[in-house]
């Protein structure tokens, strides 16, 4: 294992079969290495700091229909909830007087906010919070949406990869092309945008050599961002007898995540926090630097149940900021609460500047 490490850090490369032995090994053996290298290279990039940013999850409408999520359109008993352009951008506004320069706008795949409806949502969130990053995380869309928005002034997008694994994709994405996200991926890049992607783990039928090729997966890609968190089995999915992901499986991806990719963003993701009420720390301290706070309203925070028992529902948004700082400064780490860009990231032109 320690022959593999060093190899791992020293070129940040590993084939296929040597990524499978290291997760075998490190299935037994001691993560401490693993972990230590992570944070060292993480502190390369961004020292100490961990990057904040308002989570509005504005719409749990879904036309899709994966698997394992809670909101996919066959669960009838999922309640749904539109947040209305006013609200979502009082949600923005309220998170700016509280801080946040940098704001994840999130939904399912939801028609109802078309082209034009996600631009005027993204123009007044930049005319009423200057300076502020905005991210958008609302699912496949066409090339011209993609562009249209980036030149509203989007300036992030994020859309996991879920699995790299094309048969494992298909059997949990009915209707959905596995071709159609790596190139939604691709063409996200080549705009402009800084792109997030990433996977669960612990998927029904995931292999150790399905989870490496997510890591080749991320080495490729070169995304800005990284996002992984462990699946949940929610009740009312098909899914929802399955056995679910876990911590400890979670935290060597996203170490290794961070060898692999020693640049990019990483959440420490709620999934985390909901399966163990110091998963986000654990998640920090394996090379993460990003925590998300949801800012939505605490009316509609239960109904976006992508899995159950999902935590920080009852906190209002200064609160949640507050929990959630005192967290991670317990942890030892500087909270910044600015646009938290990737750090290749060059300013856009001045078109776009607030
Ligand atoms: N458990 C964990 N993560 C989930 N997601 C969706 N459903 C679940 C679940 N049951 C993740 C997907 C999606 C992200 C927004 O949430 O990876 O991309």
């Amino acid at each position: 294992m320690e022959a593999l490490l060093d190899q791992l850090v020293e070129r940040n490369e590993l084939d296929q079969e040597e990524l499978v032995c290291l997760l075998q090994q490190l299935k037994t053996g001691s993560r401490d290495r693993l972990f230590h290298l992570a944070v060292q290279t993480r502190k390369l990039h961004y020292s100490e700091t961990v990057y904040l940013r308002g989570l509005i999850e504005f719409s749990s409408f879904c036309r899709q229909d994966c698997l394992y999520c809670g909101l996919r359109r066959s669960n009838t008993e999922a309640e749904r909830y539109r947040l209305t352009e006013a609200e979502i951008m009082e949600c923005a506004e309220e998170g700016y007087r509280l801080g946040y320069r940098s704001f994840v706008l999130q939904s399912g795949e939801d028609a109802y906010y078309t082209e034009a409806r996600l631009i005027r949502i993204v123009t007044g969130i930049r005319r009423r919070c200057p300076g502020a990053a905005i991210t958008l995380s609302v699912g496949e869309r066409s090339e011209g949406f993609y562009r249209a928005l980036f030149e509203a002034g989007a300036d992030r997008y994020l859309l996991r990869h879920e699995t790299a694994s094309r048969p494992l994709y298909q059997s949990l994405h009915p209707g959905m092309s596995y071709d159609n996200r790596m190139e939604c991926l691709r063409v996200l890049k080549s705009i402009g945008y800084q792109v997030g992607t990433g996977f669960m783990v612990g998927l029904p039928g995931q292999t150790l050599s399905h989870l490496a090729e997510d890591l080749l997966l991320l080495k490729k890609l070169q995304p800005h961002m990284i996002g992984i968190g462990p699946f949940i089995p929610h009740s009312r999915t098909p899914l929802g007898e399955m056995q679910g992901g876990t911590v400890d499986d979670t935290l060597v991806m996203l170490a290794l995540a961070r060898l692999l990719v020693p640049d990019a963003l990483m959440p420490a993701t709620t999934a985390m926090g909901t399966l163990d009420p110091l998963g986000r720390e654990k998640a920090l301290q394996a090379g993460c630097n990003v925590v998300m706070p949801i800012l939505s309203p605490l009316r509609v925070r239960r109904k976006y149940a992508l899995y159950e028992n999902k935590i920080c529902m009852g906190d209002e948004a200064a609160l949640c900021r507050d929990c959630i700082e005192m967290r991670i400064a317990a942890s030892g780490y500087r909270i910044e609460l600015s646009r938290g860009d990737h750090c290749s990231y060059k300013e856009r032109p001045r078109k776009y500047q607030s």
